[in-house]
Parts: structure tokens; C-alpha cells; sequence
């Protein structure tokens, strides 16, 4: 690919470029790619409203750039490496070609459900293929898919099933995980109870026991059986959505991000490419979920936009044994492995013995996502799966950014451990102190905000734009705001130091603190709640929840235990908390405001430190608080 980057100057190059001519920037990129029709303007933007639209005016579909764009080149090139959870049964690769008509079919069967542009589909399922098909499919088509993670409760599918007026739910019958087998359309059955939702379509994986609805389920077998693998691509604007995600904030229900179809496409190829300097012929490995943006852009449409291999594993890390990720690595010589700060953390837990059996020699590089990386497991990761010859790449981005914005160049930027370096070509940051000051020059610290848009932005926050608005470009005039915090050390490096905002990080899973104490609430016995994050040695951050509860009846044993199923109810296991301190009161400021950080404090244990506690209600409730600490 031409606008890949090579060496450490040409980079500089490339990032001077891109900060003083950002749209030549930008349109050289987007030239290599297939538009029906060219923009009339590269870029027309506002941080205030937020407006931003990228490549205005432009024309195309998605996937004639995965397809079409190159399926002369490369229709017998692997696309999609399939392992199973279970070593033993047999895997799939799908080629471009074969993936081409396989997309193209259940694109034909969604038609003939009556799904077109603009209806939003849900898709709840395994990682399977097939996940992949039916995301290809939508955007075929011009639907807006929105991908639920299979391990969200009914209750949270109910809600986004609500929230997006889903049309239709692609799913399946069931999902192995390990050594269990889990009811995935049950799950279904349970969200839309009370839905008007037309369209089930379901994958059959498990062949478990499933009830099928006379005329709105239907399984994925029978409705592909009769279509052609010939689909013609609806042509979409630039700027029409391509899909909805949805993610967890300082306050409220989960917001769907919504993200379009010209800008994204560009951003998450141009990212793909550069951060891990893929060529020909390299397998790459992501282990993250589709149900996350991380599967998004780098499962899916980063690396087949770039015609890559891209290996999808239905399985986790420690079945049949936690020598499994290696196992993978040295079955399919994978080149490239993406993965979690958290599966590092755990697998460095069971030592070395189960590494030392497999051959990691395929390996050329190393990637980290989805939260801080400690320097302890950086070290680890380099050493015992890189055998120091792998550079790691830490790529600091989020679900509203698209794609990668901090991160090395694989190979080219020189690592630090725990920083994500530089940013991206066209990526201008920015650090400002608590009233928005621009902090210049390095050795500083502050909150991270972006200056200028970048192609893979956020656009809005499906159906309700003024919560984009105030989320991400008031607090800071005329900035994206993050909500991370960072420091520039002397080299001008980053280095991402964790959110700033009421939102905490369990296992490179996002999880609002409101949202937790939501469903804490909803216990009958519980009066009042306050959630915090606190360090947690393999999940990065664990959940801290303190309860009021009316002890009536009730032991704090099993209190604890139906609060904790409770939240796996609403939201699912992920948010279930770690700890859970039944207390007698919070503490208040005297306007009846929560003080979190006392809280945090008394969490992680730093409570010496606690500062200033004179604005407090009743000072007392805090000796209290510590006295019970779990
Ligand atoms: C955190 C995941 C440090 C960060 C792609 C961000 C990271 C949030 C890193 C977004 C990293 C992600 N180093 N922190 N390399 N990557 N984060 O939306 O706090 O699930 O704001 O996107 O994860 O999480 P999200």
C-alpha cells in the first residue's frame, strides 16, 4: 500500500504533513480506495454543534472496498481463520471469494425479510463467521448494524434492542465458552418479551433446544438455502451510518456511538496498516470480541479492507488449559497477536511452563489494547511471548474514536513500556489543565483532548445529539474531550494514565459507575449505593460497591450475593462487583453530593491520604466506612 509508512523519519514526515494540510492529507489516503462517486469537499466541520462530515457529498459501499476493490488480486487469499472453542473440532478458512458470496447471500436474505437502508439490526451472536457475515451483509445493503456482546444479560439487549428501534436480531441457537454451553437465543426470547421487533434470524452453532416464533424466527440455514451469491452494493452517502455501538459513560443507560460510513472506512484501513505493518501473506490475530469496537475495526473491517488474514477465535484463553492463545499462535503461525492488558496479566499468572511448549517463532509483532498496560506485564509480554525480538505496540483509542490514535508503528517508533507513544498521522492532540488551558511543552500532565477531527470520529449519539454534545465538546470549548488523563513525558511521548470521569475499566471492559449502581438499586432491599473503581491485579480495575440496604430478614451474606445477581441480571456478569461493603451511610457534602473520592480512597486502600474532609456531612460515617473495609 502506497500511504504506508516506513521509516521513523518518514512518519515525522508524514505527521508534519498531516497537521499542516490535513484534507491533501487525507484525500491522498482516500484515493486508493473505490467511490462511486467523488467528494466535493474533503472536510466540513464544527467541534460546537458537533458537526463533522468527511469526504462530503462522496458515494460508496463498504464492502466493494473489501470485495470488489481487489477481488481480482486476492479472492483466494484467506480472509477469515476460523478456531473453534474446542481444539478438537475442526476450523474453517474462508477465502475472500468465498466470504464475497457468503456475504452476498445473507445479504439477499435480509432483502427478502424486508430489511433495507437505514433499518437498524441487532446482531447478538457467537464469534462465528458468521458474526462477521452479517455485519458485511447490513453494510451490503445499507442497514446500520449494532452488535450487542453475546455476553450482555436481556435486560441490556432489551434496552439497545429499544434504544436503536431495532428492525430485525441475527443470532444463534447457542455459544460455547470454554466448557460451557450457553443459551444465546434464550436470551433473545427474553429481550423481546415486549418488542416489535419483525425479524429473528438464527445461527445454529450448539443445536441446543431452542423455541422458534411462527413467522418472525427463522434459522440462517433456511433462509439462505435459495439465494443467489450475486448481491449489487446499495450506494451510500459518506456520510450515512454504518453501524451503531453501543458503550458505557460517567452517567445514564449506555450510548449508542454512531459512526459512518466514508470516514470509517478510510481510518480503519489507514490504521490498521500502519500500526501493525501488515504484509502479504502474514496471519493476524485480535482476541478481542466483536461485540466490542476493538472487533470492529480489528477483526473485521480494518484488516479485509486491507486484504488481511484475519483469524477469529470462539474460545478463551484457559480452555482447555492457558496454554490455548499459544497453542493458536503456533497451529496457524500467527504473525501479528493483538490482545488485553487483562488476558496478559492472567496468563502471566500460570508462569512460563505452558509457553515453553509451543513454538512462538511466527510472531513479528505484538499489540495491546483497551486499557493501561502495567510496566510489570509489558516486560512479560516482550519477554516470554516476543522473545525481545517483537516490538509491542500499545494503541490508546476508544470506542468513539474509530480506530488507533496513540500507538507505535511497529518496528519504526521506539517503545517505551507502558506508552503508547506518538500519535497517528492526522491525530492533534492536546493536554489541558482542570479550566481547559492548553498545557504545551513536555513533562506535563493533564486531561487528553483532540483539536482537530479526524476521519474515524464519532458523529453524534443515536438519537440524542445534544448528549454528544455535552459528553465529548463542552467541557472543553472547541475540543474533543476524552476523559482520559496522560502525561507528555520529556521525549514528547504519551502515556495514558486511566479515566478521568466516573467511568471504570474491568478488564479493558467499559462500565459506568452509575450504570452499576442503577442496577444495584434495583435490589428491593437496597436503599442507596456508590460504585468506584479500585486497582485490581488482573482485571486492572475491580468494582467497589458500598449499599445502604434494610437488613430485615436478611444475613449480609445473602444480601450480598442477590445484589451481586442482580447486577449480572440487568447488565451481566462483566459488571458483577468485586467487593461489596455494606454500610450505614455514604458520605455526603452538605448539598447531598456523593464524595467518590473518599471513596476510591478507602477502596484502594490510600486512606491515610484522605485530604480535606471538613465539607463532609458527618465526618463520622468515614471512621465507619474504613472500620468495615473488605
Ligand atoms: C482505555 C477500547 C491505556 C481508555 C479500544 C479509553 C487504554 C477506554 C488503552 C476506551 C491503552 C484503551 N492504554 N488505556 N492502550 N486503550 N484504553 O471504548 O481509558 O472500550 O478511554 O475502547 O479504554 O475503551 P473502549
Amino acid at each position: 500500500m502506497s500511504d504506508r509508512i516506513h521509516t521513523l523519519s518518514g512518519y515525522l514526515y508524514e505527521y508534519q504533513k498531516s497537521v499542516a494540510q490535513p484534507e491533501e492529507f487525507w484525500a491522498k489516503i482516500a484515493d486508493s480506495f473505490y467511490w462511486r462517486k467523488r467528494w466535493s469537499k474533503v472536510l466540513k466541520w464544527n467541534f460546537e454543534e458537533p458537526e463533522i462530515k468527511w469526504f462530503v457529498d462522496a458515494k460508496l459501499n463498504i464492502t466493494e472496498n473489501i470485495f470488489e476493490r481487489h477481488l481480482f488480486t486476492i479472492g483466494d487469499r484467506p480472509a477469515i481463520i476460523w478456531e473453534a472453542n474446542d481444539p478438537n473440532e475442526e476450523g474453517r478458512t474462508i477465502t475472500y471469494r468465498e466470504l464475497f458470496h457468503e456475504v452476498n447471500r445473507f445479504a439477499n436474505a435480509l432483502k427478502r425479510k424486508g430489511i433495507g437502508k437505514g433499518d437498524k439490526v441487532i446482531i447478538y451472536m457467537p464469534m462465528v463467521p458468521e458474526a462477521a457475515i452479517a455485519m458485511l451483509a447490513c453494510a451490503r445493503i445499507g442497514a446500520i448494524h449494532s452488535v450487542v456482546f453475546a455476553g450482555f444479560s436481556s435486560t441490556a439487549l432489551a434496552d439497545r434492542v429499544v434504544d436503536c428501534e431495532a428492525k430485525a436480531i441475527l443470532t444463534s441457537d447457542g455459544n460455547y465458552r470454554g466448557s460451557k454451553k450457553i443459551g444465546v437465543k434464550s436470551v433473545v426470547d427474553e429481550a423481546l418479551e415486549k418488542s416489535s421487533v419483525e425479524t429473528v434470524i438464527v445461527y445454529e452453532r450448539t443445536k441446543q433446544d431452542v423455541t422458534m416464533k411462527e413467522g418472525r424466527d427463522f434459522w440462517w440455514h433456511d433462509v439462505i438455502a435459495e439465494e443467489s451469491e450475486q448481491c449489487v452494493a446499495e450506494e451510500m452517502d459518506s456520510e450515512d451510518m454504518l453501524f451503531i455501538l453501543y458503550t458505557s459513560g460517567s452517567t445514564g443507560k449506555p450510548k449508542g456511538v454512531v459512526h459512518t460510513t466514508g470516514g470509517y472506512m478510510v481510518y480503519s484501513q489507514y490504521s490498521f496498516d500502519n500500526v501493525f505493518q501488515y504484509s502479504e501473506g502474514d496471519v493476524y490475530w485480535c482476541t478481542a470480541d466483536i461485540g466490542w469496537i476493538t472487533g470492529h475495526s480489528y477483526i473485521v473491517y480494518g484488516p479485509l479492507l486491507a486484504g488481511a488474514t484475519t483469524l477469529m477465535f470462539e474460545g478463551v484463553p484457559t480452555f482447555p488449559d492457558c496454554g490455548r492463545f499459544w497453542a493458536v499462535v503456533e497451529k496457524h503461525k500467527v504473525n501479528i497477536f493483538y490482545t488485553a492488558p487483562t488476558a496478559i496479566r492472567a496468563l502471566q499468572a500460570y508462569g512460563t511452563e505452558e509457553i515453553e511448549k509451543y513454538d512462538l517463532s511466527s510472531l513479528k509483532v505484538l499489540g495491546s489494547v483497551g486499557e493501561p498496560i502495567n510496566e510489570e506485564a509489558w516486560h512479560w509480554y516482550h519477554t516470554h511471548i516476543g522473545k525481545n525480538k517483537c516490538p509491542i505496540v500499545d494503541t490508546w483509542w476508544q470506542t468513539e474514536t474509530g480506530g488507533i490514535m496513540v500507538s507505535p508503528i511497529a518496528g519504526i517508533t521506539p517503545t517505551k513500556p507502558a506508552y503508547a507513544t506518538l500519535p497517528l498521522p492526522g491525530i492533534q492532540l492536546c493536554i489541558v489543565d482542570p479550566e481547559g488551558n492548553e498545557l504545551t511543552g513536555n513533562s506535563v500532565e493533564g486531561n487528553l483532548c483532540v483539536k482537530y477531527p479526524w476521519p474515524g470520529m464519532i458523529r453524534t449519539i443515536f438519537g440524542d445529539h445534544e448528549r454528544c454534545k455535552q459528553t465529548y465538546f463542552s467541557t472543553y470549548k472547541g475540543m474533543y474531550f476524552t476523559g482520559d488523563g496522560v502525561k507528555r513525558d520529556h521525549d514528547g511521548y504519551y502515556r495514558i494514565l486511566g479515566r478521568v470521569d466516573d467511568v471504570i475499566n474491568v478488564s479493558g471492559h467499559r462500565l459506568g459507575t452509575a450504570e452499576v449502581e442503577n442496577a444495584i438499586n434495583e435490589h428491593p432491599k437496597v436503599i442507596e449505593s456508590a460504585v468506584v473503581g479500585y486497582p485490581h491485579e488482573i482485571k486492572g480495575q475491580g468494582i467497589y460497591a458500598y449499599v445502604i440496604c434494610d437488613m430485615t430478614n436478611r444475613t449480609e451474606d445473602n444480601l450480598i450475593n442477590e445484589i451481586k445477581e442482580m447486577v449480572s441480571k440487568i447488565i451481566g456478569p462483566i459488571a458483577k462487583p468485586d467487593k461489596i461493603q455494606i454500610v450505614s451511610g455514604l458520605p455526603k457534602t452538605r448539598s447531598g453530593k456523593i464524595m467518590r473520592r473518599i471513596l476510591r480512597k478507602i477502596a484502594d486502600g490510600s486512606h491515610d491520604t484522605m485530604g480535606d474532609t471538613s465539607t463532609l456531612l458527618d465526618p463520622e460515617v468515614v471512621s465507619q466506612i474504613i472500620e468495615g473495609r473488605k
